[in-house]
């Protein structure tokens, strides 16, 4: 179905060039004064100027072309020269009942030229347990990917695991210092190595930050750290399997993470897998001139005359010849680009880290990793912050573990549900798990990504104000009032939205209508935040229209049905929206 506002200027445009005006002047907004009208054309003004005539006059005359349309109740001319529209009921209930007959996308268009776009979110690091920092990139990736499928694009996440580099030789270090009988430190051993990981994930997340205080102190560690990471990168057998029981390890335990948030990830790539294609990748930036030696260390500029800051060379190699963050990110791009012919990648990684995408995505496009027609984008998120206004922490003072953070929350919601209700400690539990996830990615993705927030747990619980359990609670009344219709004994399959007989049923419709731009510019702009606003302001007008209208003591059959059909329409769109910001609706709270 075209977009209502698409309709609507569409209509105007008409009756713009019927009067002799140039097309470009119907464009129809929301209005920006809902107390007078619902829609609003200007187009009269700018008219003004190239008909040298008066615009309230143009105004008028455009008024009268729309005064038998169809779709507007009434279409005023204003001074100066504004259009006032109201949209006619009949009309606003027949688009809305075209979108009830288009159960799941509720007239919302799939891309005409479906992208293949890749997302590079989670970014966790193995060995080490998820945290808080990780949160955001989590949820804002999923819920961007799950936007982008639902618009029709072809979406892929991948983690981008943190799997290479100094932290795996800590590893290694440690327990070789630990386990030095293990055949894995045996240079000569040649026979195959144990299924079974010498660890368990609980030994190995300590072993790393032991590892990692160890080599602060001792040059000696650190050097033997060095030496084992040096070894694991050059293909010594014992430590590449090594690395693969600790990915194995790490791995279980992060999709286990992960899978409580609901997020997940099409692929489970890492820096690692970059590794194999730094070689011809450094020998072709070194071929094509753009690569260079700075002080021993090889280097691409990357800055460009319209900088206004500083922007140094993208370092490829350090002096002593090893890869950096820069090298895994640029030769995973090798690989994306090969395998998957990205029309565009998005990385959702803390913001701080601009700079070193700067770099990245400069070099990728000058030496020709990355081709014209695909984009790159970089989606830097804010910090997450306590209430004090600092990056969150423990009440210690330390770094929260994601884990620790999710059961402080779920807790928290139990008591709340377990208080006031009879359900049993079962049901209470897991309601309490899925209106506590709604309350954390809610109030992550509604504000915009790129701005610091503060996490504030009474906030983002309470059943009121712009919250996730407020918009399930939104949802959970409309599930209990179709379940008391059918529990009269009547259906409302048969029964049509009809025109809205009040202000506040009218305000309802209109909010669904404007379903589908709502996801268009959430996808446009990669923006969950755009569809958290949207169902809030759907929210209000649910319970406004729910709070002036007696639905199910209506003793007019037909219009208790047509509500009936709108409840369901509007369920439908919000279960959409919340299931793209990657959470659910419990079925009582
Ligand atoms: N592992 C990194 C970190 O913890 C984030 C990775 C982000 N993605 C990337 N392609 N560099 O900071």
């Amino acid at each position: 179905m075209q977009k209502i506002l698409d309709l609507i200027t569409a209509e105007v445009t008409k009756a713009f060039m019927e009067c002799g005006y140039q097309e470009k002047y119907g464009k129809v907004t929301l209005s920006n004064r809902p107390d007078l009208c619902e829609f609003q054309c200007n187009g009269a003004m700018a008219a003004a100027k190239e008909y040298k005539k008066a615009p309230f006059m143009i105004a008028d005359e455009v008024a009268a072309r729309l005064s038998d349309s169809a779709l507007f109740e009434t279409a005023e001319s204003v001074k100066p020269g504004f259009l006032n529209l109201k949209l006619d009921n009949a009309y606003l209930a027949d688009y809305l009942q075209g979108m009830r007959g288009d159960p799941g996308r509720f007239g919302c268009e799939k891309a005409k030229n479906p992208k293949m776009i890749m997302i590079d979110y989670g970014g966790p690091n193995v060995a080490k347990p998820l945290h808080v920092g990780h949160l955001r990139s989590a949820i804002i990736g999923e819920s961007i990917k799950r936007i982008g499928r639902f618009m029709g694009h072809n979406m892929t996440g991948d983690v981008h695991l943190g799997d290479w580099g100094l932290q795996m030789g800590l590893i290694i270090t440690e327990l070789k210092g630990r386990k030095p009988e293990l055949s894995y430190f045996d240079g000569d051993y040649e026979g195959s190595y144990p299924e079974e990981a010498p660890f368990t994930i609980s030994e190995l997340e300590e072993i790393y930050p032991t590892a990692s205080a160890k080599s602060k102190e001792d040059p000696v560690y650190k050097e033997a750290a060095m030496q084992a990471t040096y070894e694991l990168q050059n293909g010594r057998r014992g430590y590449q399997a090594l690395l693969s029981h600790i990915l194995n390890v790490s791995v279980t335990d992060l999709k286990r993470n992960y899978e409580n948030l609901n997020v997940s990830f099409d692929l489970w790539k890492g820096e690692s897998d970059a590794d194999p294609f730094i070689p011809d990748m450094v020998q072709k930036m070194k071929d094509d001139g753009y690569a260079y030696l700075s002080e021993g260390a090889l280097v691409v500029d990357v800055k460009e005359e319209a900088d206004t800051k500083e922007i140094p060379p993208c370092m490829i190699l350090k002096s002593d010849g090893a890869a950096l963050y820069n090298t895994t990110d640029l030769a995973t791009l090798v690989w994306r680009m090969d395998e998957y012919h990205p029309n565009e990648i998005i990385y959702v990684v803390d913001k701080r880290q601009e700079l070193h995408f700067i770099q990245v995505f400069r070099c990728a496009k000058k030496t020709g990793i990355v081709g014209g027609d695909t984009k790159l984008k970089f989606l830097g998120f804010g910090t997450m912050n306590g209430k004090d206004g600092k990056p969150f922490k423990t009440r210690e003072g330390g770094i929260m573990r994601l884990e620790t953070l999710l059961s402080e929350i779920n807790e928290e919601m139990y008591k709340k549900i377990a208080d006031n209700h009879t359900m049993d400690e079962e049901e209470a539990r897991e309601t309490a798990k899925v209106v506590a996830l709604s309350a954390v990615k809610y109030g992550d993705l509604s504000n915009q990504a790129s701005k610091d927030y503060i996490f504030d747990i009474d906030r983002f619980t309470s059943f009121e104000g712009n919250t996730g359990p407020y918009i399930l609670y939104t949802i959970v009344r409309i599930k209990s009032i179709l379940a008391k219709y059918r529990a009269l004994g009547k259906t409302a399959e048969d029964a049509r939205i009809l025109p809205a007989n009040s202000e506040s049923e009218k305000a309802l419709m209109l909010e669904l209508a404007g379903f589908s731009a709502a996801m268009e510019s959430a996808f446009e702009e990669a923006a969950p935040h755009r569809v958290c606003a949207y169902i809030y302001g759907l929210s209000n007008a649910l319970n406004h229209f729910y709070h002036t209208t007696k639905i199910l003591a209506e003793e007019d059959e037909q219009a208790q049905a047509g509500y009936i059909c709108l409840l369901e329409l509007a369920k439908g769109v919000l279960e959409t929206c919340i299931d793209v910001l990657g959470f659910s609706a419990p079925e009582r709270m």
